[in-house]
């Protein structure tokens, strides 16, 4: 069903950290445009039972490229899912109410086991993934759970998922050669164009909600909305308002349920580097054309091809 080979590009080594290691390209025989970059730790302990996973109807997917707002749209899910519930919310971490399905599949060093987590949580399941269609559960497509989708400008999310491979996994590589890699297919997750569009290809079905981060910036009210429709909920605009406050990046950033900070504490200590705030914080910038200041003319170029490649009618907000 899958071919595994390892990327040719020495630019694909480069991003091995001490947090990701021996990156492999996993393929779709029946369909060898599809493909994924991930460790092979993955191939090995998560594609299989992640592929054969049963899946409820009442499960409730959020699934993104990285850094495209993963953890605001989670937060905004599970919240509008559990009735505004802000004593849980603000008791229970975000990765514990709504686990992310093959991080243990993933990293290196952290004692994780989020495939039992994700699976084995009480009904209504809350599941977040990073993968792309070709990998995720075959059910997903017969039992049609609710899936929400968040995608973001390929240069800010290529920006974002620099910081964090720098300032988390341990990337000792130059911008430069992130974004060459970005631009190539070969970092983490990639290709992003084909994990964009193969759900933007299936936005009209009912179960699937397509989100964008820069509607979700200009006009969070209105995306929240969306979300209780989807959902099939009723608020009044009193309660949309104090969501959309807790929704707010500042909000967000200082609360220590959602901001992974104690996450950044341990993996920084478990790798001998200094806890700096002031240098990195998960909950970063936030920012719509938050690249324009990080991309050299060359970069973004490289990245206007990028996206140009991809040849779909989606019209990012830059
Ligand atoms: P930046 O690195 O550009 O700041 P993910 O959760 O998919 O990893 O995405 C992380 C990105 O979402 C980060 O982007 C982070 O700052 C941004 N983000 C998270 N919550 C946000 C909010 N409430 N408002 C704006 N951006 C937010």
């Amino acid at each position: 069903m899958y071919e595994v080979t390892v990327p040719e590009d020495e630019i694909c080594q480069k991003m091995e950290t001490h947090q990701t290691a021996n990156f492999v390209k996993i393929s779709s025989k029946e369909n060898p445009t599809k493909f994924c970059i991930l460790p092979k730790k993955f191939v090995d302990k998560d594609l299989e039972r992640i592929k054969n996973m049963e899946v409820y109807e009442d499960d409730i997917w959020v699934i993104t490229y990285p850094k495209c707002g993963t953890t605001w749209t989670q937060e905004m899910v599970w919240m509008i899912g559990h009735n505004l519930d802000y004593e849980t919310a603000l008791r229970i971490p975000l990765d514990d109410r709504f686990p992310f399905l093959e991080l243990g599949g993933i990293v290196t060093d952290l004692p994780t086991e989020t495939f039992e987590a994700s699976i084995n949580q009480p009904r209504p399941r809350y599941i977040k993934s990073h993968l792309p269609i070709f990998l995720l559960p075959d059910q997903l497509w017969t039992v049609k759970p609710k899936i929400i989708y968040t995608a973001r400008n390929p240069k800010d999310t290529a920006i974002s998922w620099y910081h964090h491979h720098t300032n988390l996994h341990g990337y000792t590589g130059s911008k430069a050669d992130f974004i060459e890699a970005f631009a190539k297919d070969l970092v983490p997750y990639s290709p992003m164009n084909e994990h964009v569009i193969d759900f933007w290809n299936i936005r009209s079905q009912p179960n699937i909600l397509f989100l964008f981060f820069e509607d979700m910036k200009r006009n969070l009210d209105q995306e929240v909305k969306k979300v209780v429709k989807f959902m099939e909920k009723d608020y009044v605009q009193d309660e949309i308002d104090k969501l959309c406050v807790h929704l707010s990046f500042d909000s967000i950033k200082n609360n220590r349920m959602i901001n992974k900070e104690e996450i950044i504490k341990q993996v920084m200590e478990m790798t001998g580097r200094e806890y700096n705030p002031e240098k990195y914080t998960f909950i970063r910038k936030g920012k719509v054309g938050g690249y324009k200041k990080e991309l050299t003319k060359e970069q973004n170029e490289m990245m206007d091809e990028y996206i140009k490649k991809a040849e779909f009618e989606i019209e990012y907000q830059f």
